[in-house]
């Protein structure tokens, strides 16, 4: 993050639920905050992510959720809130290993113009 910061970068998030993996929906750190503030897990973790500056890009299929996920402006984790949650993090993503330098060349192979 302070990396990204220095660069002027702002980091987005392409699976803020983590694909839906992990019970994210249904773990009781996220639950329990979720509670004291009457918002769901989902609701939680994509607030977390925007209260530290990670541009969030959900996605569902489903209209409520979709209607839930856009309802985080309303309230506010505090400081303790975001460092339990911070607790979660794995120190790896689970989707890409970015210290693969397979992964990497290929990332370099993609074109954004033609
Ligand atoms: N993950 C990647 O590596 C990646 C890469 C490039 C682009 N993207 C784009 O980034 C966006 C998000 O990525 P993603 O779909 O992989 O992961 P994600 O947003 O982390 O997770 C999506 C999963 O969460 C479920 N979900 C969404 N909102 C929910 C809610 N409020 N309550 C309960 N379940 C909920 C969805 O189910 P339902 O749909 O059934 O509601 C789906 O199973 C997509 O537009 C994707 O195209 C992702």
């Amino acid at each position: 993050m302070k990396t990204m910061s220095d660069y002027g970068v702002t980091p987005q998030a392409w699976g803020p639920f983590a694909e839906g993996q992990f019970g994210i929906f249904t773990n009781p750190i996220l639950t329990e905050i979720g509670r004291a503030h009457g918002k769901t897990a989902a609701q939680v973790a994509l607030r977390w992510n925007i209260q530290r500056g990670v541009v969030v890009i959900p996605k569902s299929v489903h209209r409520d959720r979709i209607e839930q996920n856009f309802d985080i402006w309303d309230f506010s984790l505090s400081k303790e809130e975001m460092a339990k949650i911070d607790t979660l993090d794995m120190g790896h993503s689970s989707i890409v290993d970015h210290n693969n330098p397979e992964f990497i060349k290929m990332l370099h192979s993609l074109k954004i113009h033609p």
